[in-house]
């Protein structure tokens, strides 16, 4: 695999056109996901980001507007951690002509268990339901545009999940650290179950870590965190940075017709044990069909 730049050991840049493709980016008001959506505006994609907040939104999509080369972005405003949120929202994105690239980016940690409209376990819901249920909700979209990526943001953090299938909602035990890594497992498990069951479609499935980068991310954590990053903070990668293994999954065409990967620093890497598990992978399916009502 050729790497045409590298900076900070980050991951290769591009460079690689994206005129005429469609991408969705959800989170892309912050962080990741905005410097994701500006650096795949800038070559050329038409970038649809998906916020909470409306004034957020506006910000992160002027600044897609200034880098772009191709279509106009445009914004899309939804709460992830709600699954009539999530399923207004792929009835909308339905009607755009196309799909080329869903970027599943929105993500947070909590510090103190919350349950959302939903009831469900927060953490688990925005970072492993939304985008469970967003890419089923869009497969035909994602299928009719093909070839057509998904790719999802995970993390080295899921190395210290100790996901209980029994107990998805960490009812009996809850730390942020626990919740946060489990989702990123459920991720990486969604990504290959998925990646089996698109097989053959023309659309493929990758996750990756993006390094540790100086986001947003963390700031409703406990005061301890909270210090531990901001005296951490200069050593961690930039946004841009950390964009750059999202932006190679989504335009390199090194990766074309590559699925169910983890990737970091633009290498394919093994996950843990655990994110290898195929029938750990198929029973976390059907858990997550049951909870958002797919099946
Ligand atoms: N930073 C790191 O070192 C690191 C390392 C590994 C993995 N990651 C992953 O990278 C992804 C992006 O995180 P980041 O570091 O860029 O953090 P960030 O700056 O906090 O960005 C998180 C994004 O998710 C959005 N979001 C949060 N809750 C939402 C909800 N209920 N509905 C819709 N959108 C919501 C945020 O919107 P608002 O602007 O409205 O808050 C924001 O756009 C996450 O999945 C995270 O797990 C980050």
């Amino acid at each position: 695999m050729s790497e045409p730049q590298t900076a900070g050991g980050a991951a290769p840049v591009t460079g690689v056109p994206m005129g005429g493709r469609v991408c969705v980016v959800t989170g892309a008001s912050s962080g990741i996901g905005q410097a994701a959506s500006v650096a795949m505006a800038g070559l050329g994609a038409t970038v649809v980001l998906v916020c909470r907040d409306r004034g957020r939104g506006q910000n992160a999509m002027a600044e897609v507007g200034a880098a772009a080369r191709g279509g106009e972005p445009s914004l899309e405003l939804a709460d992830l951690s709600s699954a009539e949120q999530v399923r207004d929202l792929a009835g909308r994105l339905a009607g755009l002509p196309r799909i080329d690239v869903l970027v599943n980016n929105a993500g947070l940690v909590i510090y103190h268990r919350q349950l959302t409209a939903d009831g469900l376990e927060h953490t688990f819901a925005l970072n492993h339901l939304a985008p469970f249920l967003l890419t089923n909700l869009l497969r035909p979209k994602l299928e009719a545009s093909g070839p057509a990526r998904v790719v999802t943001v995970a993390s080295t953090a899921h190395r210290g999940a100790r996901l209980d299938l029994d107990d998805l909602q960490l009812e009996h035990r809850y730390s942020a650290m626990l919740a946060y890594s489990n989702s990123k497992l459920a991720n990486i498990l969604f990504t290959r179950e998925l990646a089996r069951r698109l097989d053959g479609t023309g659309v493929t499935a990758n996750c990756l870590h993006p390094g540790t980068v100086r986001t947003r991310f963390g700031q409703t954590g406990s005061a301890w965190l909270r210090l531990g990053i901001a005296i951490a903070a200069p050593f961690f990668r930039s946004p841009e940075q950390g964009a750059r293994t999202l932006v190679y999954l989504a335009s390199s065409p090194e990766v074309s017709g590559q699925s169910g990967g983890y990737y970091v620093s633009g290498k394919l890497r093994e996950p843990s044990p655990t994110a290898r598990n195929d029938d750990t992978a198929r029973r976390l399916w059907d858990l997550s069909a049951e909870l958002t009502g797919l099946s």
